[in-house]
């Protein structure tokens, strides 16, 4: 049941390679050069472009990098019918022929690395190492779905029953999977939805988030060129509250698989209660107040590391992303020094140079809502540290990362996705009342614990449970089939991204009993 080890996730990009740094380097030359991208709806494999939104690059808003039409009724109604059509033929595909397809698809991937790292460096502000981990990672959730689809979803399984009764049971597609994607992890999450609903045999109308439809774009079409049948996924790009609301009502959808905010999640929810037609499942991954414990007998260079990486790295826009650090009372001072020095060591500027560590932010909203926490945040805590967005600033989406001191855990009470930081002082004798205190503002995504006592991190787990937790390491960067990823309450509904019981959320379970 656990996919492995016969599987081997993707090995990447080196970026210390000169070759590496010149392909990206000149694929990012190519869209810096070329027209602008025209994208739009992909249905039956044509797609319908021009005009439509203009997507700017982040770190530089002024350049326009392409614009996608926003998806129309009558391309949702088309791509819902063809889906409908296209879906039992698809489910009787047989799981091994289906694990073949997306094999295909993510040879596609891997071939096309360089362009799709550069076409996410300049849509979204990505740097080229979390460009290379998210193509890797779309990789692995193929490949990792096409071993899910191999084993379970190949033959029906047999089960006892008395002389004389055959009783089997198979997996079986749901139907059309509406899939509904962030543009944080604008190739990642988006493939690995698409994936996962494909390889239990649904067919697919894929909606990727406003901000990032230019990847998903590419993405379809290197599907589609692999081999992929066209009617097996469809993609409407457009708003959430136009696209988004009207597939999630419609009744020809038999699933919704969903990744964004927990207030997202929950209008999603309503809209599906709210549907007079069959009653449907919504896999929904959300955001997190992450939080790390240190205590005293952690090791100071490995905390530091770690806090910063979790807590900054793709500018903080990762759901797993540490959001408050507990510090020990005792060392909290040298921490919090050691913490101001490496945020000065951070490079932040253009994504597409192999030397930046941080990139813009995704978008005005993004940063304005960032600006108006840390305005928040001088008034009622206390403001440590912020390092200048310097020329993206001035030029782009910027936003420094910012170091923020906290009193007390009431003056925070929901995830701000980006670059902030805080800290709050605590005594590790008192865990396990800090830690319930965290659990009870009702998320549960990551956790992270720095000490060299198993009691300790063992006594973190049990005060705040949560999706993944990481103990003496970093809290980001789930690697699929190693760590599969998701969380519960405000987080999410399970189950885990990159694990062995995805795939089942997404099939029917059909018993089939013979009397002979
Ligand atoms: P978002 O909720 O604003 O948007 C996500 C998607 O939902 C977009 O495609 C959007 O168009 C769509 N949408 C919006 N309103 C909709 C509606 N009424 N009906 C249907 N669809 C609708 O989130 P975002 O800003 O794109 O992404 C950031 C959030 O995603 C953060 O909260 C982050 O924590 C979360 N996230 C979670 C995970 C995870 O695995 N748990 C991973 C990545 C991001
Ligand atoms: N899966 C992503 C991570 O672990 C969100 O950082």
């Amino acid at each position: 049941r656990l996919y492995g080890p016969e599987r081997r996730n993707s090995s990447g990009l080196d970026l210390s390679q000169q070759n590496v740094r010149d392909d990206i380097a000149s694929a990012i030359r190519v869209f810096r050069d070329s027209p602008a991208i025209a994208a739009g709806a992909i249905v039956s494999g044509k797609a319908d472009t021009g005009g439509g939104e203009l997507c700017r690059v982040p770190f530089h808003t002024e350049t326009v990098l392409g614009a996608c039409k926003e998806a129309s009724e009558e391309a949702m109604d088309r791509a819902l019918d063809a889906a409908v059509k296209f879906q039992p033929e698809w489910d009787k595909l047989g799981g091994p022929q289906r694990a073949t397809h997306l094999r295909a698809m993510a040879e596609a991937l891997e071939s096309n690395m360089p362009r799709l790292i550069a076409l996410m460096a300049r849509e979204t502000g990505k740097t080229l190492n979390d460009g290379i981990a998210e193509v890797r990672e779309a990789v692995d959730f193929l490949r990792y779905y096409a071993m899910g689809a191999e084993k379970d979803f190949a033959a029906p399984v047999r089960l006892p029953g008395p002389t004389g009764e055959t009783n089997h049971l198979s997996l079986h597609g749901r139907g059309v999977f509406c899939c509904i994607s962030p543009w944080n992890f604008p190739l990642a999450i988006f493939t690995g939805q698409v994936a996962a609903a494909l390889a239990a045999g649904n067919t697919v109308v894929a909606k990727p988030a406003e901000q990032s439809p230019l990847i998903a774009f590419e993405a379809v079409k290197l599907f589609h060129k692999a081999g992929l049948p066209v009617n097996a996924l469809h993609l409407l790009p457009g708003k959430g509250e136009t696209v988004g609301a009207k597939l999630t009502s419609d009744l020809r959808v038999s699933g919704v698989c969903f990744t964004g905010g927990t207030n997202t999640a929950r209008m999603i929810n309503r809209t599906l209660a709210d549907r007079d037609g069959p009653i449907i499942p919504l896999i929904a991954e959300t955001g997190g107040l992450n939080g790390l414990f240190v205590d005293t007998t952690a090791l100071r260079e490995q905390v530091l590391d770690d806090i910063i990486i979790s807590a900054f790295g793709s500018a903080g826009q990762r759901c797993s992303a540490l959001r408050v650090a507990f510090l020990p009372k005792a060392t909290a001072d040298h921490l919090i020094e050691g913490l101001i020095g490496a945020m000065n060591e951070l490079k932040l500027g253009d994504p597409a140079l192999p030397e930046t560590d941080i990139g813009p932010v995704i978008d005005a909203e993004a940063r304005d809502m960032l600006e108006a926490h840390l305005e928040d945040m001088k008034s009622r805590a206390k403001v440590l540290h912020q390092i200048d967005a310097g020329q993206i600033g001035r030029e782009g989406y910027g936003f420094g990362p910012a170091l923020v001191e906290l009193s007390s855990l009431d003056q925070i009470t929901e995830e701000k996705f980006g670059p902030i930081l805080h800290v709050i002082r605590y005594d590790p004798d008192d865990i396990d009342e800090v830690g319930a205190k965290l659990h009870a503002k009702g998320y549960g995504l990551t956790l992270g614990v720095h000490s060299r006592l198993d009691s300790f991190y063992k006594e973190v787990r049990a005060a705040c449970p949560v999706g993944n937790t990481y103990v003496n390491r970093s809290m980001i960067g789930a690697v699929v089939g190693v760590q599969p990823f998701g969380g519960e309450g405000l987080s999410g509904t399970g189950p885990k991204a990159g694990g062995p019981h995805y795939l089942h959320r997404f099939a029917a379970e059909r018993a089939l009993t013979v009397n002979i």
